[in-house]
């Protein structure tokens, strides 16, 4: 039998190895130990709620419809070609992929878009937090001369009641009010379907119990990420959304040009301070840092290590803490992100303001 196959062996040349293995298999190396996280230092982390909610249940339906609708309608900004959409595209976790966006006439704002999912839960809207939550937030952009151009509040409500399904819509989400379609309700609509944008992934099944939810290499990911001293700064239920610090607050920043957070507190001591951001679904949002100046993810990693840390990372240790990052992405709901059909404009909406 052994001298048939490899008298066979030695006339497939394509196949020996293949043949002798079978024959003469080596004993099996050992399986490597199972890695473990010391579940102790897993207490910093939580997986995500159903919904960034007080009580983290979803906000009523029709709030919630109404603000997805919202979300995606390009109407109410000036030339009717940008909506929220535009630059957090929710088929791309959030995010338009672009170092910075395009708003009204193509303009370019200074600073990267990051992503709506999972974003409602952190201490505060914008790279400099100078919105308190979303609700707030959603009143920006549609004003902003280089976002959604807006000249005011009043040309929006204009807008919105010029489009006959409207009323239906905001009427249903704001039962008993009898003028029902608000700048305000707007933002609280839009506030209230972002609430709802989460995506549970890998990492929120682990911290639940599901020890198999991460695969080994990206458990040791985990390990190296707490090592390194990372989740100092990237912590809690979303890894990052929840404090400011300093970029560079080792090594200074290559881009000093954008200060952060010193210009909504005129406080010099928040010179270079940004929120730190969520690193869920951050293989998908790239690219990154305030200013988006970096495209590639194991580039961001080396330079936090750099910068924050004052550590040079191996690529070692930077391929693991990528590995980890893997499985901080999540799936969105495809149900909830479904675009609706937009209610149709009326006589009076107004046409498109290219100027
Ligand atoms: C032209 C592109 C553009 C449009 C349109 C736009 N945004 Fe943004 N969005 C940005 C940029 C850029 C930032 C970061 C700006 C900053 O931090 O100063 C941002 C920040 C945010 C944030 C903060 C996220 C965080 O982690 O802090 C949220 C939430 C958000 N936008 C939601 C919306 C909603 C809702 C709309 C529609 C009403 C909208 N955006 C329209 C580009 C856009
Ligand atoms: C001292 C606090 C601190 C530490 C430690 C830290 N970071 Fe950060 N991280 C930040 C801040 C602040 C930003 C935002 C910087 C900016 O864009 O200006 C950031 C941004 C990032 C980004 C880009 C996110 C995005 O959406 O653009 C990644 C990726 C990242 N950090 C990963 C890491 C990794 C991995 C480690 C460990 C090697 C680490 N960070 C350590 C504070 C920290």
């Amino acid at each position: 039998m052994l001298t048939i196959l490899l008298t066979l062996g030695c006339s497939e040349p394509a196949q020996p190895p293949q043949v002798k293995s079978a024959v003469v298999a080596p004993a099996p190396a050992p399986a490597p130990a199972p890695v473990t996280v010391d579940p102790t230092r897993l207490g910093v982390f939580a997986p995500l709620p159903a919904a960034m909610t007080g009580d983290g249940k979803p906000a009523a339906p029709a709030l919630v419809d109404l603000g997805r609708t919202l979300y995606y309608d390009t109407r109410f900004s000036k030339n009717q070609d940008v909506s929220c959409n535009s630059c957090h595209l929710l088929d791309s976790y959030g995010v338009d992929g672009m170092p910075t966006s395009t708003g009204h006439k193509g303009q370019k704002g200074g600073r990267n878009a990051p992503t709506s999912y999972n974003a409602a839960g952190h201490l505060a809207q914008f790279w400099d937090g100078r919105a308190a939550d979303v609700e707030a937030q959603a009143k920006g952009p549609v004003l902003n001369p280089i976002e959604m151009a807006m000249p005011n509040e009043k040309a929006v409500v204009g807008v919105l009641t010029s489009i006959p399904g409207y009323k239906t819509l905001f009427e249903a989400a704001f039962t008993g009010d009898k003028a029902p379609i608000t700048y305000d309700h707007m933002a609280q609509a839009i506030g209230a379907f972002e609430r709802g944008l989460t995506t549970p992934g890998p990492f929120d099944r682990f911290l639940a119990g599901d020890a198999s939810a991460l695969t080994d290499a990206q458990k040791a990911g985990l390990n190296t990420f707490l090592d390194t001293g990372c989740v100092a700064c990237h912590t809690g239920t979303y890894v990052g959304g929840s404090m400011y610090q300093k970029v560079g607050l080792v090594q200074p920043w290559p881009n000093q040009a954008d200060p952060g957070r010193v210009k909504v507190t005129n406080n010099e001591a928040d010179t270079m301070f940004f929120k730190v951001p969520s690193l869920r679904n951050i293989e998908k949002t790239g690219p990154y840092f305030h200013d988006g100046s970096v495209a590639d993810l194991d580039t961001a990693v080396t330079m936090m290590g750099r910068h924050q840390l004052g550590k040079e990372l191996t690529a070692e240790q930077v391929k693991s803490i990528r590995s980890f990052l893997g499985a901080l992405t999540g799936t969105p709901d495809a149900a909830y992100i479904a675009k609706p059909t937009l209610p149709e404009s009326g006589p009076k909406t107004p046409k498109p303001d290219p100027t």
